[in-house]
């Protein structure tokens, strides 16, 4: 996969070549390239930002940079998918990760200040495809963090990214939309504090039955919200009239 990053901090994305992400780059699983937004401002100062048209507080981005910016990127490529990361966005999740993780191709525009000119959403949704993804439902200072997050959401499902694949399998949002039990390692005891004396029985239907128990009590605590119906086990007795 393909992903070029665009940012007025590109220094942000050094976190990239850590870990896993890191490794799948070095093997080229993962090519990934960060761009300086301000390289496209040609003013003395390279400024990106102006004041917002009707007036009000904080900057808007200019859509001059951005534009010359996103020509440069999607100039010979064959239509990228361009997510800019905004709290006005779809809020990203597991399936989304999913399905972006298909793409060939990822632009990211990272905004700062008050956002980026409306004009620059409108300019590529026209000519290609645009989505806003939003992290969730708080504001950070820009993209930068969103993009990260979502590339390593993303990164990891590509094959060759994640060693072992069957630890995609069992993980909390995965699957069956359950969060994920609680794991133990040894020693057995810690503290005063047993692993469970199940998960040291070798009963390998007993341990996934306790798992699937842990599960479904964790999510009914944490995320009731993610319970699949027939699990969600509705107060009895109650009447439409109550
Ligand atoms: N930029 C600022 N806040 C954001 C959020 N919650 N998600 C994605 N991008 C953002």
């Amino acid at each position: 996969m393909r992903i070029d990053i665009v940012s007025i901090f590109p220094g942000y994305f050094d976190a990239l070549e850590l870990s896993l992400l890191g490794k799948a780059k070095q093997k080229g699983l993962l090519d990934i390239a960060v761009h300086d937004l301000r390289d496209h401002a040609h003013d003395r100062h390279r400024t990106v930002d102006d004041t917002p048209a009707g007036g009000g507080a904080g900057m808007v981005m200019k859509p001059e940079p951005w534009g010359e910016a996103l020509d440069a990127i999607i100039d010979g490529s064959e239509a990228p998918l361009i997510i800019f990361p905004s709290p006005a966005g779809q809020v990203f999740d597991q399936r989304m990760a999913r399905e972006l993780a298909t793409e060939e191709h990822l632009v990211f525009g990272c905004g700062r200040y008050e956002g980026i000119d409306q004009r620059v959403f409108e300019e590529y949704a026209e000519r290609g495809r645009v989505r806003l993804v939003s992290l969730g439902d708080y504001v950070l200072n820009g993209g930068e963090v969103a993009t990260i997050a979502m590339i390593e959401a993303i990164g990891r499902l590509l094959p060759g990214v994640v060693g072992n694949p069957e630890s995609l399998v069992e993980e909390s949002h995965e699957e069956d939309g359950l969060l994920e039990y609680p794991s133990y390692t040894k020693p057995a005891s810690w503290r005063g504090r047993e692993v469970p004396p199940v998960l040291l029985s070798g009963n390998h239907a007993a341990i996934a039955a306790w798992r699937r128990e842990r599960s479904i009590e964790r999510t009914r605590e944490m995320r009731p919200e993610l319970l699949p119906r027939e699990l969600r086990g509705e107060p009895r007795g109650r009447h439409a009239a109550d």
